[in-house]
């Protein structure tokens, strides 16, 4: 069965057609991010009224790429949740009309569930159940994947996300959004022993995430820098920072790995394209004996081939909507 995903819920216009979950048969993407970089992050207005003008554009070129006519698709999936309201409004509304109009069954898919299914695309083998960490711009968690549609929050940050966290601090030592990317290259040419920062842990929820007293940390590190005009070794402070930030992702799911006991480890979203967090979780595959499936970098960002294979396993779970379809901004993925 042929999926068409359609995904706007933040900076990238993106459609895609997938074959029954696993075989990506076109995937286009048109990014935002070189006009939000001048603000120094996502200006959801902005963003709202280009995924307005590419919609039709990317959705037409995703068709034409993959060979398919309207008549060959088995549904439509789109991301309704979470996400930028105005953002998710552009694709919800576009999918709705369209599955009205050609008669085809409309699914909705929760964005992080997406990213989980970003692996069956880079990993036809993979099958829940499978432990994954699932850490974006928005989102950390540690998710016990089921089944294809059931899932369990194992953890989740208090605070920011850990792409935010990286986002925020590159910001504040000059690197332009999203800045996580170039603090990721950056720090591989660092010393991330040069700065000592915090690695915060949530009182009372060992798995859980903080990442705001870590971002302070190193904010406090450049400001009192500028203040006695020392010099700070951006590299340096991006490895030291780096190396905190994956530190905590991958502690927690380390324990998390042994608590639960399950054989395969996962991980998704925008920030399991970490240089480090890759080698961190393979070190950890290595160390427990457990298989880690990870999706190759070009679909670790936001992308429609993911709301395409996760739409295709809601499909087949009956779990479809009517026009009454609404997007909400934020919404858990159990
Ligand atoms: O999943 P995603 O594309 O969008 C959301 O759903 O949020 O994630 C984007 C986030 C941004 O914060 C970006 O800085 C981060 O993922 N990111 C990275 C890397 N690549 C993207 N963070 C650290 N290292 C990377 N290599
Ligand atoms: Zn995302």
């Amino acid at each position: 069965m042929l999926i068409l995903g359609i995904e706007s819920s933040c900076d990238e216009t993106a459609a895609a057609v997938v074959e029954d979950g696993r075989r990506v048969l076109s995937n286009i993407v048109a990014s935002q991010v070189e006009e939000h970089k001048i603000y120094g992050g996502v200006v959801p207005e902005i963003a709202s009224r280009r995924h307005c003008e590419a919609v039709s554009a990317v959705v037409k070129e995703a068709l034409k790429q993959a060979g398919a006519s309207l008549s060959d698709l088995g549904a439509v999936a789109v991301t309704s949740e979470p996400g930028l309201i105005g953002a998710l409004l552009v694709g919800v509304s576009f999918a709705k009309g369209l599955a009205l109009s050609a008669g085809l069954p409309l699914v909705p898919v929760h964005h992080l569930r997406g990213h989980i299914a970003a692996n069956y695309l880079s990993h036809p083998e993979l099958e829940p159940p499978f432990l994954c960490l699932v850490a974006s711009g928005g989102h950390s968690n540690i998710v016990l994947c089921e089944d294809y549609t059931r899932f369990q929050v194992l953890a989740r940050t208090r605070d920011d996300a850990a792409g935010e966290a990286f986002d925020k601090a590159a910001r504040a030592m000059g690197i332009p959004y999203p800045g996580g990317v170039e603090m990721d290259k950056l720090a591989e040419t660092g010393d991330p022993t040069a700065y000592r920062l915090p690695r915060p842990r949530v009182e009372g929820a060992p798995l859980d995430f903080s990442f705001s007293g870590l971002k302070t940390a190193a904010l406090n590190l450049l400001h009192n820098a500028a203040q006695r005009g020392e010099a700070v070794s951006v590299p340096d402070l991006c490895a030291s920072y780096r190396r905190a930030v994956v530190g905590c992702l991958a502690d927690s799911f380390r324990q998390a790995a042994l608590d639960t006991g399950v054989e395969r480890l996962a991980a998704a979203g925008g920030v399991s394209a970490n240089r480090l967090l890759r080698r961190e979780l393979e070190a950890l595959s290595k160390e427990l004996d457990r298989p880690l499936f990870v999706p190759e970098l070009s679909l670790c960002g936001d992308n429609g081939a993911m709301i395409a294979a996760q739409g295709y396993y809601e499909r087949l779970a009956g779990h479809t909507a009517g026009m009454e379809l609404n997007a909400r901004p934020s919404g858990g993925l159990q």
